[in-house]
């Protein structure tokens, strides 16, 4: 199947490692011109030394917890690229349980840096003709998920915000959607880690997956390929859930 990419300008945030840089490796397979960004410019500059001979792909540093770095790093991504066909908001202020401090970084980072990010690139989503906006949630939005913290319950506010955005942008051919992964397992990411510092944890929601083994981030990075793509054309303001069965609730 042609996905409609081949020329397409991706905007993917957080996207030196993990899932955003799987995201940014499948775009650029597919032919997009790819922008990418964190918060390290040694992590960019590697990121971008790795990725050069995979496609066009340009990048810098990038915090987007800060309003004006976010909006700014937009801004050049788009000139650098020459507009923006697809923007991927993926960082996460994670999931810290450091009372109000994590509510606040949650808050700034996932909530308002899809707001603030879906506003500078508007503009530019406009001119495309065929906009997409990817924003990454999680299952622990859906479904009760260890303790009752920011991380879940912000979450959760972007799929009730990307539906309301996908009325407001549709007009202008800009659809909206969330991948929401359940747990994805890879080296350095979240789920090494409390492999090997709670295995007790670890195994019990291994334990919940049908197929006996976590996501890895080629299959969230396909699912958003494809949603961000020309290919979906008809699909907007949906929550696709990218778990392999880890998720237990009808979605009606
Ligand atoms: N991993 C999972 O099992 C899982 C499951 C469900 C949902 N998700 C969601 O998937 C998304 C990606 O998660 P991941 O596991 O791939 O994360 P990750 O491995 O921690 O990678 C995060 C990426 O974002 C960058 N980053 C972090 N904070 C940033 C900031 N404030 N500004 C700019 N860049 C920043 C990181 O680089 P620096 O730290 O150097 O800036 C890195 O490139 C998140 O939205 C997460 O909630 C993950």
């Amino acid at each position: 199947m042609d996905l409609g990419l081949k020329g397409k300008k991706a905007l993917v945030s957080g996207s030196t490692r993990g899932i955003g840089r799987r995201i940014t490796e499948a775009l650029l397979a597919e032919g997009c011109a790819v922008a990418i960004g964190s918060r390290k410019q040694a992590d960019v500059d590697k990121a971008l030394a790795e990725l050069s001979s995979k496609g066009t792909v340009v990048g810098s540093e990038l915090d987007v917890a800060n309003a004006e770095s976010y909006k700014a790093w937009i801004a050049k991504s788009a000139e650098q690229l020459g507009g923006i066909d697809i923007f991927v908001h993926n960082v996460s202020g994670g999931g810290g349980m450091e009372g109000e401090k994590s509510w606040y970084n949650v808050f700034e980072t996932d909530v308002m840096g899809a707001v603030r990010g879906v506003e500078a690139a508007t503009p530019f989503l406009k001119e495309s003709g065929v906009g997409s906006v990817i924003f990454i949630g999680t299952t622990a939005a859906v479904e009760t998920f260890m303790a009752p913290m920011a991380y879940n319950a912000l979450k959760a506010g972007l799929v009730t915000y990307s539906k309301q955005l996908s009325q407001a942008l549709g007009p202008a051919n800009i659809r909206v959607n969330v991948v929401c992964p359940g747990p994805i397992y890879f080296a350095g990411g979240a789920w090494e880690n409390i492999e090997k510092h709670a295995p007790d944890m670890y195994k019990a929601h291994l334990a919940i997956q049908p197929n006996g083994r976590f996501g890895t981030p080629e299959e969230v990075a396909t699912a958003v390929t494809f949603l961000a793509s020309p290919a979906a054309s008809w699909i907007t303001g949906v929550n696709l859930i990218v778990d392999g069965g880890y998720t237990k609730r009808v979605q009606l």
